[in-house]
Formats: C-alpha cells, sequence, structure tokens
C-alpha cells in the first residue's frame, strides 16, 4: 500500500474524506501521519479518533527552513512517498519541495489559475464569477500554481453567499482531492510541462 503523509493546520475535513475514502476501500493507500503545525487543530482530534499517527509540529518562533526540516524528517520517518497538504496555511521552502519532486499536492478552493492565495471564495464572489470550484495541483515553487490534476466545477448562483458557495465548494474538493491521490499514485500520469497527462 503506499503510503500517504496528511498536513494540516486546521479543520481537516480534506483529511477526513480521504481517510474515509480509504476506509470504505474506495481509494488504495494508507495515511502513515498526520502532521499539524498548531497545536489544537480540529484535524488533530480527527486523526487520534480514527488511530491514524498524527504529529504536532509547531512552526511558531521557528524559522521556515527549521520547520520544514522536522516535517520532512518526520515524514521519512513514516516512509511517506506522497504528501497531500490539505489545509495547511504555511508556504513550502525550496528544500522541501526539492525533498519531495512532483510528490507534494495541494488543494485549492477555486478553478487555479483564477483567484489563488487566501479567500478564493470571497474572491470569486467579489469578481462576479459565474462559475468557480477546486483544484488539486503538483506543488512548485510559487503559490497556487503547479501542474493542475483535477478540478471540479461549482455554478455560483445569484443567492449565493460565502458560506453557502464555501460549503458546494467544499463537497466538491472532498471529491476531488482522492481522485488525484488515486491518479498520482497508479503512476498513470506524466507531467509535460504544466500539463498531466495520461500516460498512453
Ligand atoms: C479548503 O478549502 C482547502 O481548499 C484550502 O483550505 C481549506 C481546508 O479545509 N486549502 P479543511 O481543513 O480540509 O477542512
Amino acid at each position: 500500500m503506499k503510503r500517504i503523509g496528511i498536513l494540516v493546520s486546521g479543520r481537516g475535513s480534506n483529511f477526513i474524506a480521504i481517510a474515509d475514502n480509504i476506509a470504505a476501500g474506495r481509494l488504495h493507500a494508507e495515511i502513515s501521519i498526520v502532521i499539524s503545525n498548531r497545536e489544537g487543530a480540529a484535524a488533530v482530534d480527527a486523526a487520534k479518533e480514527r488511530g491514524i499517527r498524527c504529529a504536532v509540529i509547531p512552526s511558531k518562533g521557528k524559522t521556515r527552513e527549521s520547520h520544514d526540516q522536522e516535517v520532512i524528517l518526520a515524514l521519512r520517518e513514516a516512509g511517506v512517498e506522497l504528501v497531500c497538504l490539505a489545509g495547511y496555511m504555511r508556504l513550502l521552502s525550496p528544500a522541501f519541495i526539492n525533498a519531495f519532486p512532483h510528490r507534494i499536492l495541494n488543494i485549492h478552493p477555486s478553478l487555479l489559475p483564477a483567484f489563488p492565495g487566501l479567500d478564493a471564495q470571497q474572491q470569486a464572489l467579489d469578481y462576479g464569477a459565474k462559475v468557480t470550484g477546486c483544484t488539486v495541483h503538483f506543488v512548485d515553487d510559487q503559490l497556487d500554481h503547479g501542474p493542475i490534476i483535477v478540478q471540479r466545477v461549482v455554478h455560483v448562483m445569484e443567492t449565493d453567499d460565502i458560506s453557502t458557495l464555501s460549503a458546494r465548494i467544499l463537497e466538491q474538493e472532498h471529491i476531488a482531492y482522492s481522485e488525484a491521490i488515486a491518479k498520482v499514485l497508479s503512476g498513470d500520469c506524466k507531467i509535460e510541462g504544466r500539463c498531466v497527462r495520461t500516460k498512453q
């Protein structure tokens, strides 16, 4: 079974969706560790409840490089082959990205390249977008930027506010992340420039 490591900072609903898909046999992988950079993150309790190994590695007061080194070590000790950022509110240092080349995924609540950065759902509402959604992509050295693996579309309703729109996007995130993990772990995809293609 391929081992994945999940990095979180908060609520952890994407982590829970991945764990549930694994438990239900819909995704063939094993979560070998969940790492939070914040004490008290709800995701930590969710990992403990499920008996999934969990580590809190606080980032506060450390340089990005030294914190990342601790995280890399924990991921390596857990035998992680694929790193999934799931609401991990940290930028990764180049050393981290290089430690897992094309082996780090992130999920973002918009159809990238539209609305990168914080508050992507509010950005879509403010812009008057008629569609938005979510993107799972490989992580590179720029924010919300690497090659796209899976996107799912959500229509913006005239009646939407931030909470209704975010909730519908989140439903799609919970599907998209496991789809993307399965695709990457299958070994069937190759990266050509920005494009993730299925191997022939
Ligand atoms: C999600 O909207 C994800 O796209 C973004 O942060 C949020 C994390 O939510 N990167 P959760 O912690 O997985 O519930």
